[in-house]
């Protein structure tokens, strides 16, 4: 895809972080921008902003877990603006911590938003892009699913996180080669980035409380968290960053948009342990960064 002027942009999750990013990132390129996230008072501040700077926005309160929900904002966008051109399946929630520890309702939550959300987005607007594209044979569009490098890496305390990054990968490579079938003017591209910092490790502000745990946090679970606090206030680019790398990659034609490509030798070397069938390796146990995170995680079990 490489016309965005006049476009269509559906970002969920755009609220913050790296949806906020992509958001302004597609403003900066001429595209109607649509927010659509389940946090109310912060899609408007975005809507607010975007409109300030000239560009054509509107935000519209979208829980993506929720299919009826995601087939309104697709109702509304269409009425609004015509065929979306670019969809976003960015929100996300995290949560870590040893994979036994985590509760029922932390993988439904997960899943629900992680895996569910993307699933809606796919199956509510593809079917509205290959539309557009048999009426009008300039038109062009593609869906950019959020996954991270933890859908291609496992290590210690990535728990149910890494689990349901994985199911988007595999949903991305599916829609691939699915919307290879039936021709070129609809693509879609998979993005992982590594640590970024945005609003993530405060993604219990949005938990809806009917899948709240009765318990607190485990030391292990607490210890994963200030971890992960720190490695995301350290990452080595910032959400503006990485929404530029995402345009560019959809710009390229890429279906794997990896902003941080220094990181992929681990990715290389984890598959080389599934293609041996050799046991798993410990991931990036040589950086210090992420030596001291397995360290911590230990400690906090055995204590
Ligand atoms: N920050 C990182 O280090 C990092 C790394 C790799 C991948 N990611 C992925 O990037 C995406 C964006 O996360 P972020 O880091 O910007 O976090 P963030 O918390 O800053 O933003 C996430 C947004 O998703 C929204 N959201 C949560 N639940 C929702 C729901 N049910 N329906 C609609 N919107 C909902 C939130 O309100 C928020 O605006 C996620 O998919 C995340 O997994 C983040």
């Amino acid at each position: 895809m490489n016309q965005f002027e006049n476009g269509v942009a559906v970002v969920t999750g755009g609220a913050s972080g790296l949806g906020k990013a992509i958001a302004e990132e597609a403003a900066r390129r001429g595209m109607r921008v649509v927010i659509a996230d389940v946090e109310a008072g912060a899609m408007d501040g975005v809507v607010g902003d975007l409109r300030a700077r000239g560009t054509v926005a509107i935000g519209v309160q979208t829980d993506v877990t929720d299919a009826a929900s995601v087939e309104a904002l697709a109702d509304r966008v269409t009425h609004d603006f015509g065929p979306v051109n670019l969809l976003f399946n960015n929100a996300g929630v995290a949560s870590g911590g040893p994979i036994w520890e985590s509760t029922e309702k932390d993988w439904q939550w997960l899943f629900d938003v992680n895996v569910h959300g993307v699933a809606n987005g796919v199956r509510t607007f593809v079917p509205i892009m290959l539309k557009a594209a048999a009426g009008d044979s300039s038109y062009q569009g593609c869906i950019v699913n959020t996954a991270s490098m933890a859908g291609l890496v496992t290590a210690p305390g990535m728990g149910i996180y890494a689990v349901s990054k994985h199911a988007v990968i595999a949903l991305s490579e599916c829609l691939y080669h699915d919307l290879q079938l039936v021709g070129e003017q609809v693509c879609t591209s998979v993005l992982c980035p590594s640590y970024v910092n945005t609003n993530i490790n405060q993604s219990f502000r949005n938990r809806p409380p009917g899948l709240a745990n009765e318990g607190g946090p485990t030391k292990a679970q607490l210890a994963t968290q200030a971890i992960s606090s720190r490695d995301l206030a350290n990452g080595a680019l910032t959400p503006d960053e990485i929404a530029a790398i995402t345009f560019a990659g959809i710009e390229a034609g890429r279906f794997y948009i990896y902003p941080t490509p220094e990181l992929m030798p681990i990715v290389k070397s984890r598959l080389d342990h599934i293609a041996e069938g050799s046991n798993p390796d410990i991931p990036y146990n040589d950086i210090p960064m992420f030596k001291e995170r397995r360290d911590r995680l230990r400690a906090a079990l055995v204590e």
